[in-house]
């Protein structure tokens, strides 16, 4: 297994914006092994999601280095697989005709297109819905099928911000359930952004603590419960005492890089 799939050194980004540079990414390090589950969470501005498009090839970088699998991230590839808070789905296509877009796109035949969003569409659990378009879909299903849509070109690494914050609870807690499956079953390696703690906490193997003005990390907080093996329920994994313990740490973190970027609002 590598243990640096993705290396991330020194890294800085800039925005360029009206008042000026904006450094949004300071002194960045990490590594993230094969099949891991990272999340990123940290208060609103932190630059989570501008971490997880420089990983997609979508930002450039104005320091340090980016390395997949020992190359260095240049741009967008269909082996990082990105997911938005939104499904943003083709309104015109089908559910099966959206997964095997990027398919088509890749001159894939047509043959192993069709087998591969059968699967896709199968591990997500809208086999039945392939013939209908997006707006016949609910939202949880609109984001099965843009789950189903990236992992049908077998990413090497899953980027997904935020990929479940517009679901109402229960389709949220289903598709928690049925990305950790996923996870567990293909090894996959996952680098997720979330605001919930409860939810970093259920799916990650990993999870980086995010504090802004610049956005740097703060800590890396591992939970030893989450591994490809365990096979405890979520209501198990929620009562343990580790949960709790690291939830409680979370939480403060959290809450203390916020008071310093938007301040106490009880005083
Ligand atoms: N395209 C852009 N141009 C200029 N500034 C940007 C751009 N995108 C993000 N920023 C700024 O970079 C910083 C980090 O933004 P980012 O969207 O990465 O934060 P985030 O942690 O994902 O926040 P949220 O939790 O609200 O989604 C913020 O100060 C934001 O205003
Ligand atoms: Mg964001």
């Amino acid at each position: 297994m590598d243990k640096h799939f993705i290396k991330v050194e020194n890294l800085a980004v800039d925005y360029q914006t009206r008042q000026g540079t904006l450094r949004a990414l300071d002194n960045i390090s990490f590594s993230v092994a094969e099949g891991e589950f990272l999340t990123l969470v940290g208060p609103s501005g932190c630059g989570k999601s501008t971490l997880l498009r420089v990983l997609a090839g979508f930002v450039p970088i104005a320091a340090g280095s980016v390395i997949v699998k020992s190359e260095p991230v240049v741009g967008p590839h269909y082996s990082r697989g990105v997911v938005f808070q939104q499904a943003n789905l083709y309104p015109w296509f089908t559910a099966q005709g959206n997964v095997e877009f990027g398919l088509k796109a890749r001159k894939i035949a047509q043959q192993e297109r069709e087998q591969m969003a059968e699967s896709m569409l199968k591990l997500v659990g809208l086999w039945d819905f392939r013939n209908a378009f997006p707006y016949e879909l609910s939202g949880g299903m609109q984001q099965r099928v843009s789950i189903a849509r990236s992992l049908a070109n077998h990413p090497e690494i899953l980027l997904m911000d935020e990929p479940f914050s517009a679901l109402d609870e229960f389709t949220r807690t289903q598709l928690q359930e049925e990305i950790k499956t996923i996870w567990q079953k293909q090894n996959q390696t996952i680098v997720f952004v979330t605001h919930n703690v409860d939810e970093a906490l259920y799916l990650s193997s990993t999870i980086i603590v995010m504090a802004s003005k610049p956005g740097r990390i703060t800590e890396i907080v591992k939970p030893t419960f989450n591994q490809h093996e365990s096979a405890l329920t979520a209501r198990e994994v929620r009562s343990l005492p580790e949960f709790l313990d690291k939830r409680n740490h979370l939480i403060n973190l959290i809450e203390d890089a916020h008071i310093a970027a938007f301040g106490n609002e009880r005083q």
